[in-house]
């Protein structure tokens, strides 16, 4: 809807087969985007956001990896809580993050102990961000209790959902609290060691969570002696490569693990056979954030924000057509017309045609939806998903055909092929999508419908 394909013809005319089209960068509040590999012996990831084909080339040719401009999070209301450091804060000063409370809560954590951190996460009823809506309490439990050893904790930062950014935002502007979350789950559940699985397109928030790791291990924050606590607990980076489906718990256990990135049977469960087979917390980067607060606030009394079934607030990634795309955070049950609003609504007077939830497998619903609380059990009631806090909006000019064919496209070129219904039906959903035949044979998935130009018109 930026005028991505204007901006990829111009630089594959300028770079020739240097250019790769992706289908999702992460960056849907500032697009078109572009993810710049500068080759070398040590070679540099960068992302600019949006951007020209001028600026690629000025990129390159530059010996420094450019500064992006930050786009801001916006705190929204009084319940605004997860993004109050950002902007405000220096992300990449542990002395910073103190000041703004920093560490407030493994410090709790430590004083109350693990049994009662779980106790407090489940009190909260705190319910996974990242898409499932698990409760979180009950996952620590279950792990905490497993005899088996190692336990292991893993934040699930693939964020693959296109549309959904605030993982991003969160890892680079606040990284931090992902560090000190992730030990806080790790000292709660009897873990030693923690990975962050980091999204391969993230090369930012990468270098933003390996800087406060850095610096949390040279305070003693993390290591043989968490806190003096006589615990250890230390977190790994892992990139991921690429692929959609390694945000699926089970299939980033395999990528861990070296292996190729698909999807376990489950049960058993990651509590009880996770990551090298042993017990396992997989919590999404937005709701391990949620537990600093819980701590500090006491989960009773962090559980009366939001509504009965959706404690909290959530982070809501406003994309496409908006005044202000961005990352909201907004109060479990605040209504959608309401997170529009705060996005500065639909721009040049022109009408809503349609709003995309929870993200690329979520649900399309229309103006009559406007009222929907953004709440789990809302959502349900609409035959809706709140996924990953996606809400991409439409107005009367967009080609939803257009749309469709490229989600359409999008999953079949991301299916992990593991089971027919996905493999070949992706496929034929792609082709229906793009007005062909779906009784021709399968075509080789790599091609033939790369560029969702007129034909599938058709489909209409
Ligand atoms: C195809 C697929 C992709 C997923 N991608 C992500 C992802 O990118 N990030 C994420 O946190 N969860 C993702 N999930 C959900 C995870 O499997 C898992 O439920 C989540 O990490 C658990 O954390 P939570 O309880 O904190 O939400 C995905 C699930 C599926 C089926």
């Amino acid at each position: 809807m930026n005028g991505a394909d204007q901006l990829c013809r111009d630089l594959e005319s300028r770079f020739g087969h240097a250019v790769h089209r992706s289908p999702c960068l992460g960056q849907c509040d500032r697009g078109s985007a572009a993810l710049i590999t500068r080759a070398g012996s040590d070679p540099e990831r960068f992302v600019l956001a949006p951007v020209s084909a001028d600026e690629v080339a000025k990129a390159l040719s530059a010996g420094t990896v450019p500064t992006v401009p930050r786009v801001g999070a916006s705190a929204n209301g009084a319940g605004a809580k997860i993004v109050r450091r950002m902007n405000v804060a220096d992300a990449t000063s542990l002395a910073s993050y103190r000041q703004h409370g920093g560490y407030q809560a493994l410090a709790k954590a430590i004083e109350i102990g693990a049994a009662a951190v779980i106790a407090e996460v489940s009190a909260a009823r705190l319910l996974g961000r990242g898409g499932a809506a698990f409760p979180t309490g009950r996952k620590w439990d279950a792990v905490a209790r497993e005899p088996a050893r190692p336990h292991y904790v893993v934040c699930n930062a693939d964020e693959s959902e296109p549309g959904t950014f605030k993982d991003r935002v969160l890892m680079e502007q606040d990284p931090f609290a992902v560090i000190e979350a992730i030990t806080i789950g790790g000292l709660a559940t009897g873990a030693e060691r923690g990975f962050i699985y980091i999204r391969g397109e993230y090369p930012e928030s990468e270098r933003a969570i390996a800087g406060a790791i850095q610096q949390a291990r040279a305070a003693g924050l993390l290591g043989v002696d968490v806190s003096g606590t006589g615990q250890a607990f230390d977190i790994e980076i892992r990139r991921g490569g690429g692929a959609y489906i390694c945000g699926e718990e089970t299939a980033l256990f395999n990528s861990i693990e070296g292996k190729r990135g698909e999807p376990r049977s489950k049960p058993p469960f990651p509590a009880q056979f996770g990551l090298f087979g042993k017990p396992t917390v997989v919590n999404n980067v937005e709701t391990l954030v949620n537990v600093l607060d819980i701590l500090i606030d006491g989960g009773d009394a962090w559980s009366k924000t939001g509504t009965a079934g959706s404690a909290g607030t959530r982070l809501f990634c406003l994309s496409g057509h908006v005044v202000t795309p961005g990352l909201y955070e907004i109060e479990c049950g605040q209504t959608l017309r309401h997170a529009i609003g705060v996005a500065g609504g639909i721009p040049n007077g022109r009408a809503l045609q349609a709003v995309l939830l929870g993200g690329a497998a979520g649900t399309f619903v229309g103006p009559d939806a406007l009222d929907m609380p953004l709440s789990f059990e809302g959502a349900r009631a609409a035959n809706a998903t709140l996924g990953s806090g996606v809400i991409m909006v439409f107005d009367e000019t967009a080609d939803l055909m257009d749309t469709l064919a490229r989600i359409a496209q999008f999953f079949r070129d991301e299916s992990c092929g593991q089971c027919v219904p996905c493999r070949v039906g992706t496929v034929r959903q792609a082709e229906l999508l793009q007005g062909r035949d779906p009784g021709s044979g399968i075509r080789d998935p790599g091609s033939g419908i790369r560029d969702p130009g007129s034909a599938h018109h058709s489909a209409r």
